[in-house]
């Protein structure tokens, strides 16, 4: 894993940006694997200012989100649909029908499995994720692949954890509707990215990011399955990163890389 510690989240949120334009400028037809989540705020804020000061155009970009909740509409306030449109895609220039979020409107287990595989045939139609964008969970979920996903799962209903329905509490208004089920990509969907890059900013994530990155491959800990994903970067401010053994190591290898690839290697 390519791990960077970078002074400050405004930091993290530049770093995931110059990635995401990378891929939009280098392939013709690029596709994003996109995350909710507080964390990714600032990378989609990011991404709309340079949209607006036109060094980046989505017109040829198809996005996949990672997940939705499950008996919510489209247009409810904290679907992840309103979320996407809210923070990114009503401000550039992708089509919205380039935009993909999981369909899970429904309550009815037929439809939703129905929902999860033709999701995963339009990711392989759209020739396979680019580069997926995650967050991790305090609990070391990507997406919503709680502890003891299988790192073969696909995209599927997944009951989400009493931990995350309770970090997750805070969006919805006293008395309202709160999904406990969503229908998520897969950690094998995930492995399927051509290159992944995990954002963590903050203290209290620390905990999970370490087990991530340096702990055993567990399905305690979801985001450990990254391990196996060979183009795999993680990117962190100092508070996420606070708690890792190898911090030094990483930062050595980030100069070493720096100096091979600007010549000046001694
Ligand atoms: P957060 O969520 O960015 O709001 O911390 C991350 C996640 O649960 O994947």
């Amino acid at each position: 894993m390519q791990v960077i510690i970078l002074p400050s989240t405004h930091d993290v949120a530049l770093y995931a940006a110059d990635r995401v334009v990378d891929v939009i400028n280098t392939k013709t037809n690029p596709v994003l694997g996109l995350a909710t989540g507080s964390t990714p705020i600032a990378l989609y804020e990011e991404l709309v200012a340079r949209y607006q000061a036109k060094q980046v155009s989505f017109r040829q970009a198809v996005s996949f989100n990672l997940d939705e909740y499950i008996g919510i509409t489209d247009s409810h306030e904290q679907s992840y649909r309103t979320f996407m449109n809210q923070h990114l895609f009503d401000h550039i220039d992708i089509a919205k029908s380039n935009t993909h979020v999981p369909l899970a409107e429904s309550k009815d287990a037929i439809v939703l499995k129905k929902s999860a595989q033709d999701y995963e045939a339009s990711i392989q139609q759209a020739g396979g994720i680019d580069l997926q964008i995650l967050g991790i969970g305090l609990n070391g979920h990507i997406g919503f692949n709680e502890p003891t996903s299988s790192f073969a799962s696909r995209t599927r209903i997944k009951t989400l954890s009493e931990s995350t329905v309770a970090a997750n509490k805070r969006f919805f208004k006293a008395g309202e509707y709160q999904p406990q089920l969503a229908l998520t990509m897969g950690i094998g969907s995930i492995l399927d990215s051509r290159a992944v890059l995990l954002m963590a900013t903050g203290k209290a994530k620390a905990e999970a990011v370490k087990a991530m990155i340096e702990g055993p491959l567990s399905a305690m800990c979801p985001a450990s399955a990254l391990q196996l994903h060979e183009a795999t970067t993680i990117v962190l401010d100092e508070d996420a990163a606070s708690l890792l053994a190898l911090k030094d190591y990483y930062q050595w290898c980030e100069l070493k890389r720096q100096q091979l690839y600007e010549g000046s290697l001694t």
